[in-house]
């Protein structure tokens, strides 16, 4: 079965250009529901854990660079079947080929300054989550999320 949560970031030039609010309001009529948020920067040495699936790329310089730039906005949102649904809706990671409406297509400027990250798996959607939260910044309504905080407890609810 498909997870019901999914990780984003809203990255620095959509932060500085203030385009957070749309982008949100974008999200939530998309159907998600945010149950962790907060704006922070990155310090190099976390974008470059963060990132360092693309070590050995050559744009992996830049991509650190850029977002540690500025302030970024990290949330968990909640959907079923969260991540697909989520990759609709923010479009092709190329804006250039992302579909008319997606939020790329609308807020993106670039390849590189491409709006939003959005997660490209359910692990690592809860591993990306794990790594910008604690689980007592996630809810899910008044409640403890039930996004899996470690493995022996994945198809548990977390403890109150
Ligand atoms: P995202 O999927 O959020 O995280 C990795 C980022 O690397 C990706 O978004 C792009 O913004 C960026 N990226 C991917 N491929 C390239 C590339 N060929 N050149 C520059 N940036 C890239």
């Amino acid at each position: 079965m498909k997870g019901n949560y999914t990780f984003t970031i809203i990255k620095p030039t959509a932060v500085r250009k203030q385009k957070t609010g749309q982008i949100l309001a974008d999200i939530i009529a998309g159907g998600f529901r945010i149950v962790a948020m907060k704006q922070i920067r990155l310090q190099e040495h976390e974008a470059q854990e963060f990132y360092r699936v693309h070590r050995d790329k050559s744009f992996y310089q830049q991509l650190v660079d850029f977002m540690t730039s500025g302030p970024i906005v990290v949330a968990v949102l909640e959907k079923e079947n969260a991540v697909e649904e989520y990759r609709k809706l923010i479009g092709s990671t190329d804006p250039d080929q992302a579909l008319m409406g997606t939020i790329r297509a609308k807020y993106a400027e670039s390849l590189r300054h491409n709006a939003v990250h959005g997660s490209d798996s359910d692990e690592n959607a809860r591993l990306e989550a794990k790594f910008f939260f604690s689980q007592r910044e996630i809810f899910d309504g008044l409640e403890f999320s039930s996004l899996a905080w470690d493995e022996k407890k994945s198809k548990n609810k977390a403890p109150a």
